[in-house]
């Protein structure tokens, strides 16, 4: 791989975009990259979370090429868009919490992979945006989707609708980042949240993922109808024996 960089440890895996030079733009070659290399985490029995960030101290993702979608017509715009809503799908849909670290500029396309991410945290230089309509263009990898069920319909609108930058206190305050650090402190703490997750139940993880997911598309009839058989389900696991006999024999469950 070129432009992604993995890593595996301790059941940590951490995805690093790296296209500094172009501030970690995405192009179509980035993006089948960046799809590999996810589903490889997702794949890999010795992952339980991965954590997505961008090369370098300036940008996470700084949006899909510009220079490239100069060129494109309707027809190639399709299949980009597709391939960068694959992209977004694949992390949403994913069994193993993803956490994007988000260390300076997630613009366009790059707020919309950090949005697919089940939690962000931001670095105090982060800079969030969907500056699409500047460009004459929209959020094409789910950003009208996604924004507006994190951060509510008022704010994604203005968001949206003025293309602006928010910085991360700002990110923090409309509830888009769950945690700022210093841009220092943001991988050692990305990585001590993944390792807090790294503690429970993978199963019990893969499932809560999925009825959270379910929740944003049920109605409150279905969507607890599907948690509960989820939760039924996982009391036939190994899983579900040794975390609740664990805490009845007085220890720490061991999982993995
Ligand atoms: N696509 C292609 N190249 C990009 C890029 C992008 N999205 N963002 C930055 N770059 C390139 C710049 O062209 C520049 O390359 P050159 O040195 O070859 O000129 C290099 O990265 C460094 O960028 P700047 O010199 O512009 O750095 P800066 O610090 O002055 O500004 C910035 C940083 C504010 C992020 C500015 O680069 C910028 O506005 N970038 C575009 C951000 C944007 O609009 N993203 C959304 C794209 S649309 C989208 O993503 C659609 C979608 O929904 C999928």
């Amino acid at each position: 791989m070129n432009f992604v960089l993995q890593e595996v440890k301790n059941y940590l895996g951490i995805i690093t975009v790296n296209r500094p030079d172009a501030l970690n733009a995405l192009n179509a070659k980035v993006i089948e990259e960046l799809t590999d290399s996810v589903n490889s985490m997702i794949n890999n029995e010795d992952v339980g979370v991965v954590i997505l960030t961008g090369s370098g101290e300036k940008s996470f993702i700084a949006g899909a090429d510009i220079k490239k979608m100069q060129t494109m017509n309707s027809e190639k715009a399709l299949e980009f868009g597709k391939s960068g809503q694959n992209l977004t799908l694949l992390i949403e849909n994913s069994p193993k919490p993803f956490i994007a670290a988000v260390n300076g500029f997630a613009l366009g396309g790059g707020s919309e992979v950090s949005l697919a991410c089940h939690i962000r945290v931001a670095s105090e230089n982060a800079k969030f945006g969907q500056p699409e309509v500047l460009l004459g263009i929209l959020p094409g990898w789910g950003g009208t989707q996604r924004l507006p069920r994190i951060v509510g319909y008022g704010i994604a609108h203005e968001l949206i609708t003025t293309g602006k930058m928010i910085d991360a206190a700002e990110a923090f305050r409309i509830g888009l980042v769950n945690h700022i650090y210093p841009l220092a402190e943001l991988m050692e703490k990305s990585k001590d949240l993944g390792h807090q997750i790294l503690k429970n139940g993978p199963n019990a993880i893969a499932k809560s993922l999925l009825c959270i997911r379910k929740s944003v598309n049920s109605n409150i009839e279905s969507g607890l109808n599907y948690e509960l058989q989820r939760f039924s389900e996982l009391f036939d696991t190994d899983e579900a024996k040794e975390g609740l006999s664990a805490f009845v024999e007085k220890r720490k469950p061991n999982y993995r």
